[in-house]
């Protein structure tokens, strides 16, 4: 019998990329795995991960929320209640009896949108946080975000030639998918200068190239707030977009997995673009993402998420449910998290006060974090970084000597890549660079997370490495 080769496969998957998990974060695991030895003869004794938007992940270490685990904990054994009952808070208690009575078994297959009162239960979280109304029924459960933006993407695509807008730099998953399905990725470039913000000429003129190419743009990604960039967009830029869609027949995108992470809230704040839509009575399609896996939730593994469907048919959204029913269901446990994530526990009920404290926590250490390496990086020569006011990361630009620009030609690599895999040869900080998120072309990026504990320490490695990597290559 003759082997199973790559080029027995769907030839679309060679052209799948995804950096986040690539070359660096492999050669990450590998040191990890060296420095178990005690004679590792590694410069360094710990891998930090700042490649990875993954909090709970070992060696990040974010604590999960007690009144989710402890929720969770009731739904996974039931018989835990009568051990419990005078021990943990009432409110927790009676959260699992409720989410028992509805759900039975978390092992048993679930409705494919979704339970049913977990779903009501984001349509309200919904419309409270926007002042419009939310059906339930406009609401899937998924696994992640990744699975809401994959079927979309899926469903829209309809080959040879669609064109789907998406943000450079932009979270790998776009042009991932893009590649799984046969898409055209139609990038249009943020603008650095103005904090990473949606440029409307960018885009305007990414969809008149698609035109000249032959390509039928059908719909436009944004990430709000941003990966990699941390940006946050503010409502007249978000009105702009949401007529632009109008004018073009394009069907919006809104990843909003980051809603939560604001550094600076009351300056700051977060906008759904559900809510400007409504806002603006107008009838562009919208498909809004959220997930569990980030925010102060962190619940990553669990595969937790919705979309919520804006302005579309009955018949759409029953497509939809045809193709998620082929996939039986989310699974439960993410559901019982998105659950926990939109009816956390609320002032004077026995939980908050633990909740309270929790989350401010976790929202005051990334806010910490990202001020104090964005201060640090842009004193560094050649280094330029916006000060993000949201989501998990920094997207410092580079200057890099001509000489490391030929070394990384040598190579057959990026100059970014030569620079972040110097950087953990010496240090153990692991970041992903800017080509695998997209940058203009002659620029030099990389992104960090701001959720490693230890902050000072490693911005110092990170200081020493750059100023002794810009001498190695000659200089600036
Ligand atoms: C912008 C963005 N969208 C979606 C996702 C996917 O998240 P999930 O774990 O919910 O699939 C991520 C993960 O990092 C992300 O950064």
């Amino acid at each position: 019998m003759r082997p199973l080769t790559p080029a027995d496969l769907n030839p679309a998957v060679a052209n799948v990329q995804y950096a986040v998990r690539g070359e660096l974060a492999i050669k990450a695991e590998d040191y990890r795995g060296k420095l178990e030895s005690k004679d590792h003869g590694l410069p360094f004794n710990r891998v930090i991960n700042s490649n990875i938007g993954n909090p709970q992940q070992k060696g990040l270490d974010q604590p999960p929320i007690t009144f989710s685990r402890q929720v969770a904990a009731l739904m996974e054994y039931p018989p835990l209640i009568d051990i419990v009952k005078d021990k943990w808070p009432s409110d927790v208690i009676a959260r699992a009896q409720e989410l028992q009575a509805e759900i039975g078994s978390i092992g048993a297959y679930s409705h494919s949108k979704g339970v049913p009162l977990i779903r009501r239960s984001v349509a309200k979280f919904i419309s409270d946080r926007d002042g419009f109304p939310c059906d339930p029924e406009d609401i899937f459960l998924t696994a992640g975000a990744s699975a809401g933006v994959s079927l979309l993407l899926n469903v829209l695509i309809t080959p040879p030639k669609t064109g789907i807008l998406i943000p450079i730099p932009q979270y790998p998953l776009y042009t991932a998918t893009l590649a799984q399905y046969n898409g055209v990725a139609l990038p249009y470039h943020l603008s650095e200068p103005d904090g990473w913000s949606t440029s409307l000429d960018e885009i305007k003129a990414a969809l008149a190239k698609a035109d000249n190419d032959g390509i039928t743009a059908r719909a436009l990604v944004i990430i709000n707030p941003g990966n990699p960039t941390g940006s946050l967009l503010d409502v007249p830029t978000m009105e702009a977009v949401v007529r632009l869609c109008e004018e073009h027949s394009l069907v919006l995108l809104a990843d909003e997995v980051y809603q939560t992470n604001l550094h600076s809230p009351s300056t700051h704040p977060f906008h759904s673009f559900k809510q400007v839509v409504r806002r603006l009575d107008s009838p562009i399609p919208l498909f809004s993402f959220h997930s569990t896996s980030k925010g102060v939730t962190g619940e990553c593994g669990r595969r937790g998420g919705y979309f919520e469907c804006t302005n579309i048919s009955d018949e759409v959204r029953a497509l939809l449910y045809k193709m998620v029913s082929v996939g039986l269901c989310p699974p439960l446990s993410g559901q019982v998290g998105v659950d926990c994530m939109v009816r956390p526990p609320k002032a004077g009920e026995p939980s908050y006060d633990l909740y309270k404290k929790e989350t401010d926590t976790i929202h005051a250490a990334l806010a910490q974090r990202t001020k104090l390496m964005a201060e640090r990086l842009n004193a560094l020569p050649g280094v330029s970084c916006v000060n993000s006011p949201g989501a998990l990361y920094l997207y410092p630009k580079l200057e890099l000597p001509d000489k490391a620009v030929e070394e990384a030609k040598r190579l057959g690599k990026s100059p970014d890549t030569l620079y972040a895999l110097e950087l953990l040869d010496e240090t153990g900080i692991c970041v992903v660079p800017g080509s695998g998120f997209g940058q203009k072309v002659g620029e030099h990026h990389y992104r960090l997370t701001c959720l490693c504990p230890g902050v000072e320490e490693y911005v110092g490695a990170l200081e020493k490495f750059h100023n002794k990597f810009v001498q190695k290559y000659g200089g600036l």
